[in-house]
């Protein structure tokens, strides 16, 4: 009877504890532990800052007008992300935490802000924003945690902007195509 108890006791101690590690996890902004984000699905997997972009003031000032709400009202990552890159509201992601964002190539975030995380209040902007303007948010939005810093595809890490070596002449005509491309009616399939 005795023992039955104590380990009774002990389950419950166990599931109570559980449960509370899991609501704290959620409920401080819901950063919990830094893992790297999942792989982007295959249409997404190739899909690379335009050639030059990383370096351009140009692109990065359009990025924070987006941001901010000013280039389209109804677009404004910082009425959850906080204009200065501090999150606003609960649980959105905080770009400044340069241990976690480094784990996201340009691929992952421009995926994750064209289809949105299933199950939380980031939804898919594709239909809002056509691929350049997403790109461009990326292009902001990396200076909160990695400024100055550029993703290099082949070596799969954020480098010093201007390190990566020059793509062959074809390769950066392809960009500047495929940024084009993908400005076209909202960059996705219409239903
Ligand atoms: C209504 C609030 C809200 C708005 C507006 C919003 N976000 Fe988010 N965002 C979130 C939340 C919450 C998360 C965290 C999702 C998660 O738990 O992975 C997030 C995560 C992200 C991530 C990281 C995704 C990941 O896998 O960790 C990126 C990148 C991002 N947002 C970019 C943007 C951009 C760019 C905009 C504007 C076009 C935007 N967000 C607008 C709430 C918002």
């Amino acid at each position: 009877m005795m023992k039955l108890t104590t380990w009774m006791h002990g389950v419950l101690f166990v599931g109570i504890a559980g449960l509370a590690m899991m609501v704290s996890g959620c409920g401080e902004g819901g950063e919990g532990p830094i893992v790297a984000p999942p792989d982007p699905p295959a249409e997404y997997a190739d899909k690379h800052m335009p050639a030059g972009w990383w370096a351009d003031d140009k692109i990065v000032e359009e990025g924070r007008k987006l941001f901010i709400g000013e280039t389209n009202p109804d677009v404004n990552c910082a009425s959850c992300h906080g204009k200065d890159g501090k999150p606003v509201k609960a649980g959105a992601r905080d770009f400044r935490v340069a241990d976690r964002m480094k784990l996201y190539s340009d691929s992952v975030w421009f995926w994750r802000i064209s289809e949105g995380v299933p199950n939380t209040k980031m939804k898919a902007w594709k239909s809002k924003l056509p691929e350049e303007d997403r790109w461009k948010l990326v292009a902001f939005e990396r200076n909160f945690g990695l400024k100055g810093q550029e993703w290099d595809a082949s070596k799969k890490a954020w480098v010093p902007v201007g390190s990566v070596a020059a793509a062959p002449a074809a390769d950066a005509k392809d960009a500047k195509k495929g940024a084009k491309k993908g400005a076209t009616p909202a960059g996705g399939k219409k239903k």
